[in-house]
């Protein structure tokens, strides 16, 4: 019972310690470098939505997408090394490692559009990356798009990509325009036996960040399990 306590002030202890870290780090970046920069983090499984609703979300605050997922595809598609090295954990549905991740962030965020913060997309996805990030930006909000598992094959397995555009559409949930349908890539991650390994990895290492950010009042909940407009719209409502 004892032990079970202490622990329990022992991780009081630690969650308060954040806290004040958390308001030492913006009170110093506001105060020494004038920044006032606030980000939010747009978090839930491979699938729930979180590329789909990323355009309205920047389209209500103006924050530019950083995608870590979108980056390293692009990493290895120029035949950069990290591009390479990343290349055997995305095919196998497993996360890149974090040094990898945090290098990417580190040079994204001193870009000029990211100056007053970002929109995160599947960033951060381990508690080391959350910790990392919040010595660099705040983050106001973290929207976590919840979907069953059940649900999440069937998104990914039907998923198309318009390589022009940028956008994403669903064999049956988001069906594209005919005059377009020709040129649609399906990403080579986008197999149900890989996500399978995706979904792991979520639950292992990437679901305990949201206990992360309730601690520190910034969670908030969407029900992903909605057609795509209406999980839109409760996510404007979270925005106004
Ligand atoms: P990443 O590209 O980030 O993939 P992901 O997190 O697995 O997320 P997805 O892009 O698959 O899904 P989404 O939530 O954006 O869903 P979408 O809107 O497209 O990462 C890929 C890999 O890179 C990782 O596996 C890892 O290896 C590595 N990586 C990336 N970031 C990393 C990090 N920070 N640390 C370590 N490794 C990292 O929707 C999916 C489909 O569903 C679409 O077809 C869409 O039309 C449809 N859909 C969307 N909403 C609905 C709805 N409400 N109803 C019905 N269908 C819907």
């Amino acid at each position: 019972m004892d032990t079970l306590w202490s622990s329990m002030v022992k991780r009081k202890q630690e969650i308060t310690f954040q806290k004040n870290i958390f308001l030492w780090v913006r009170v110093k970046r506001k105060v020494f470098l004038g920044c006032n920069m606030s980000s939010i983090v747009l978090f839930g499984p491979p699938g729930a939505g979180k590329g789909t609703q990323a355009t309205a979300i920047m389209g209500k605050t103006g924050l530019p997408q950083v995608s870590t997922g979108d980056m390293l595809r692009a990493a290895l598609s120029k035949g950069t090394d990290l591009g390479l090295e990343a290349k055997e954990y995305m095919e196998a549905g497993k996360l890149v490692p974090d040094e990898l991740i945090l290098l990417l962030i580190e040079e994204r965020l001193k870009e000029k559009d990211a100056e007053n913060g970002v929109l995160f997309d599947g960033f951060p996805r381990t508690i080391p990356q959350a910790e990392s990030l919040s010595k660099i930006t705040d983050v106001s909000m973290v929207i976590s798009i919840e979907v069953p598992d059940e649900n999440i094959v069937e998104r990914i397995v039907g998923r198309r990509m318009d390589p022009e555009t940028g956008e994403i559409f669903h064999v049956k949930f988001k069906p594209a325009p005919s005059e377009i349908k020709n040129r649609l890539i399906q990403r080579k991650d986008d197999t149900e036996e890989t996500v399978r390994s995706r979904l792991n990895a979520y639950h292992s290492q990437t679901a305990p960040l949201a206990g992360f950010y309730q601690e520190l009042g910034v969670l908030k909940i969407i029900n992903g399990n909605q057609n795509i407009v209406d999980v839109t719209n409760s996510i404007i409502e979270l925005l106004v």
